[in-house]
Formats: C-alpha cells, sequence, structure tokens
C-alpha cells in the first residue's frame, strides 16, 4: 500500500533522470521510447518557461510529472500535428506572449494512479492560466484504447468515451478535469495504440474566475 501523501513542485535538473525513467513507465512499448524526453529537452523546457514544469513528488521520489509550453493564438487556431503545434521536443513554436498554455505531458507512476496526482497537475495548470490571464488550457490526448476497442472512426470512439459507454485509459482521466473535446485529429503524433489519432480538448477560464483574478490583482473594484 503506497502512501498517498503527494506534493508537487517545480521541475529542477536533479530530478532529470527520475522524469525519464517515468517516462519509460508511463508510456512502454509500443509506444515509440525514441519520442519521450532526453535530458537537453527537459532543460529547453525549464529554460523557456520554468514555472510551468512540474513534478509529483512522494516518500522522496518521483511520482507524477507534467511539461507545457506557450503557444500563439495563430498557432493554436491551427489545430495542427504535435510537432507543428509545440516545435517537437525543443518546443520551438514557444511564445512568450502566447495565449494559450499547452500540455507537453502529463505521466504519473503506476503505483500511484488514482491517487488524485493528475487531478494535482490540472490544477496547476488552470492556475497558471488564470494567473497569467491566459486564454485557454489545450492538448492533444492520445487515445491508447482506440486500436483495439474494434471502431475505426476515432469520432464514433469520442462519443462513447465521453458519454461514459466506453473508457480510454488517458481520455477518461482527463474528461474528469472539465476538460471540452473540441475536435480529433487523425494524424496527431506516432502512436500505435493510438491510431495515430488524439482528441483536441480545451478548457477555459469562466467569467466568474477571471474576475475574481482581477479582483486580487486589485484591476477591479467589488
Ligand atoms: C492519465 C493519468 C495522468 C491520470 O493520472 P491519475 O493521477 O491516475 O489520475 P487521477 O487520480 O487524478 O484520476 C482522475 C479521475 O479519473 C479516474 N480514472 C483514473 N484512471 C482511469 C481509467 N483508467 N479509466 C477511467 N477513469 C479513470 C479516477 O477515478 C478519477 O476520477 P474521480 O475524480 O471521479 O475520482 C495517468 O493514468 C497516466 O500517467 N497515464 C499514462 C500516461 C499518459 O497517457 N499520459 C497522457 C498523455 S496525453
Amino acid at each position: 500500500m503506497t502512501n498517498p501523501a503527494f506534493e508537487i513542485q517545480l521541475l529542477k535538473e536533479i530530478h532529470f533522470d527520475e522524469v525519464i525513467a517515468l517516462q519509460r513507465e508511463a508510456f512502454p512499448p509500443p509506444f515509440d521510447e525514441t519520442l519521450l524526453w532526453s535530458q537537453s529537452d527537459l532543460a529547453t523546457h525549464i529554460g523557456l518557461f520554468p514555472e510551468a514544469q512540474w513534478v509529483a513528488i512522494a516518500e522522496n521520489k518521483i511520482v507524477g510529472s507534467c511539461s507545457n509550453t506557450l503557444i500563439s493564438e495563430a498557432n493554436y487556431q491551427r489545430h495542427s500535428d504535435w510537432e507543428a503545434t509545440v516545435g517537437g521536443y525543443q518546443i520551438k513554436t514557444f511564445d512568450p506572449n502566447g495565449t494559450t498554455l499547452y500540455g507537453l505531458d502529463i505521466s504519473v507512476a503506476c503505483a500511484y494512479r488514482n491517487q488524485g496526482i493528475g487531478r494535482a497537475f490540472y490544477e496547476c495548470r488552470k492556475k497558471l492560466v488564470i494567473d497569467r490571464q491566459l486564454k485557454r488550457y489545450a492538448t492533444g490526448c492520445r487515445l491508447p484504447d482506440f486500436s483495439t476497442s474494434g471502431f475505426e472512426n476515432v469520432f464514433e470512439f469520442l462519443e462513447l468515451v465521453h458519454m461514459g459507454r466506453k473508457s480510454d485509459r488517458t481520455l477518461s482521466p482527463l474528461l474528469k478535469y472539465d476538460l471540452r473535446i473540441i475536435g480529433a485529429h487523425t494524424n496527431y503524433m506516432e502512436d500505435i495504440e493510438s491510431n495515430n489519432c488524439a482528441a483536441l480538448l480545451e478548457w477555459e477560464p469562466t467569467l466568474d474566475e477571471q474576475k475574481q483574478n482581477e479582483l486580487m490583482r486589485g484591476k477591479l473594484v467589488p
């Protein structure tokens, strides 16, 4: 039995080895291991956008990691594939004035799943969107149970997962975080289990959340 207590911290260089090991565990074959982060990728992420790279620590070890980039409105609105949207592992499309916090990765160690670590990372993502007054959080979500679902059409699969009549081990938890499915990409990235497809997901702060933030910053009189 594992201890459910965990803490979210900013990613630092001392965490890199453990984060890479965690990625191997969270994305096992047939996922292509050459697609996982390298030390140099993680160093680039914390160099460009340090406040949006997190780890979860429990029992003195890394049990979760979460990487993000910031992209421009025009880039986001193209809803292109992973490579074009984020600019590859070195996040070459990072835009410090971007409007969209874009999720690159979220991984939780198998023994620590279902204890709210994924949800805690999503709370960090949403808080960053509100604090930086961004338009939204968005991501392309892999669909590892699509290829064995018996469905050929990804939209049919998405509809059933959305209705809770089918489960997908990645999309189902993410839908619990109030993310909205805005579409699907049929050639998002090389991912055999997902038939290379991804669900395009979005979260926007409510007007209340934006107003609350402006009040806190003294920009609005209550
Ligand atoms: C997706 C992932 C990050 C979720 O992390 P987690 O810490 O286990 O998720 P949480 O504990 O926050 O669970 C959130 C909710 O989803 C539910 N859930 C978790 N796994 C589920 C599954 N396989 N099927 C259906 N629901 C699931 C939980 O019961 C919980 O529901 P609740 O809020 O009503 O209690 C984790 O499973 C993972 O690392 N997967 C492998 C890597 C991956 O695919 N990353 C995403 C790349 S796009």
